[in-house]
């Protein structure tokens, strides 16, 4: 029998879906796309051009009532996403959601019971439980390569997206209410520890703003003024995640440059230090302290010889959807896990304003 080719509809097609979606649909999976939706109709158009797409959409409702497709990419603004995901799973259609997918745990439950309800598989982006570079980290820990790991520390920063992005769209949203760098930035360091040690039970958090006007720096809007006083734009979060491990997610749009790791990991007999962009698949440098065998120094590992399978682009998330319908299995990028992550993304305001540690309830299964 014939594979089947997947029918791929872009919603949202901003900055995002022209760098990352459109231009690899059909380099990640048997897919096509087959429509763009935006409510700037223009830019459907454009993404229909550019792409070869055959049809444009002014928004999903549209999307949904005239045309023929499997799987929706919801790349949207931030605050968009509840309506078009509940528009999608509601028809049956699967999903792929940008971050976060919901503004609370509550919708995004709903979501998540609406997918169940009418048959859709429903995957929750960011990627990074897909990295090369994380899973081989992952499965050093659990051979115990540098011993008992109690401490992860991330650094998820850049500038503010009008700084060092270059936009054909207004990026005054991602200062909104709804917006901001925590679900922006921070969602990243926030899935990259879970993925990690798994559900946290406890976070807690400062908050600053440091920069309340902000002027767009390149791009189409370039030199428009931005108000930035409503929403923090710097996070030091930390999170206890039971039997003696934490974690620090230092997450905003505050830091032009900086020189920092992403990520380091800290066990009693070793560290592992992500080096390199993770884009680039590489392999992290280990630092081994072994009394026993007398070696203590930094290493770069060989890869195994059962590594993970490297990345070729963001559109990896439709691999990932397509190999769980098809083999039948959750995905990787679970919506339970998004759930989580989102859980501690709300305690958030309350930690940092309260000066409180805040309890967290949900989890989810933590799958190598
Ligand atoms: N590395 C990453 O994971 C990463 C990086 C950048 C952006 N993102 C995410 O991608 C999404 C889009 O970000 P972007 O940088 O492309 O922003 P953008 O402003 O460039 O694009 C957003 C697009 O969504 C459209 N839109 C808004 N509301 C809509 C609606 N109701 N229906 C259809 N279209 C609608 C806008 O007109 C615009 O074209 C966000 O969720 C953002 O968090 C992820």
């Amino acid at each position: 029998m014939a594979k089947k080719t997947w029918k791929v509809a872009v919603v949202g097609c901003g900055s995002f879906a022209n760098g990352q979606y459109f231009p690899n649909i059909d380099k990640e999976a048997d897919a096509v796309c087959v429509a763009a939706a935006d409510v700037v109709f223009e830019r459907a158009e454009a993404a229909c051009r550019r792409y070869g797409i055959p049809a444009a959409y002014h928004d999903v409702h549209e999307l949904l009532a005239s045309c023929d497709f499997d799987i929706a990419i919801d790349a949207a603004s931030i605050q968009a996403h509840h309506e078009i995901n509940m528009a999608v799973l509601s028809a049956g259609k699967h999903l792929i959601s940008q971050k976060p997918a919901a503004p609370d745990v509550e919708r995004l439950t709903l979501q998540i019971e609406t997918a169940k309800a009418n048959g859709a598989r429903f995957v929750c982006a960011p990627i990074h439980p897909m990295r090369y570079d994380l899973n081989l980290a992952r499965r050093w820990m659990a051979d115990g390569a540098i011993g008992n790991v109690y401490y992860a520390k991330c650094n998820m920063s850049h500038g503010g997206p009008e700084y060092f992005q270059y936009r054909d769209a207004d990026p005054s949203w991602f200062f909104e209410p709804g917006a901001g760098a925590l679900v922006d930035m921070g969602v990243h360091g926030l899935q990259i520890v879970t993925a990690l040690f798994g559900p946290a039970r406890r976070v807690g958090c400062m908050a600053k703003i440091t920069t309340p006007r902000r002027t767009v720096r390149s791009g189409a809007f370039d030199g428009k003024e931005i108000r930035a006083d409503r929403i923090p734009d710097q996070y030091l979060i930390t999170l206890d995640f039971g039997d003696g491990r934490m974690a620090l997610v230092d997450s905003g749009f505050s830091q032009k440059a900086s020189k920092a790791l992403q990520l380091e990991i800290f066990g009693d007999r070793g560290t592992i230090a992500f080096t390199r962009p993770y884009m680039q698949n590489p392999v992290p440098e280990v630092y081994l302290d072994s009394p026993e065998l007398g070696i203590r120094g930094w290493m770069e590992p060989m890869p195994g010889a059962d590594p993970p399978e490297k990345l070729r682009s963001q559109c990896c998330c439709l691999r990932d959807l397509i190999e769980s319908i098809e083999g039948d299995r959750p995905p990787r990028l679970s919506p339970e896990h998004a759930r989580h992550v989102l859980e501690i993304m709300c305690a958030i305001p309350a930690a940092a304003e309260e000066g409180r540690v805040v309890d967290l309830k949900t989890t989810f299964e933590n799958r190598l």
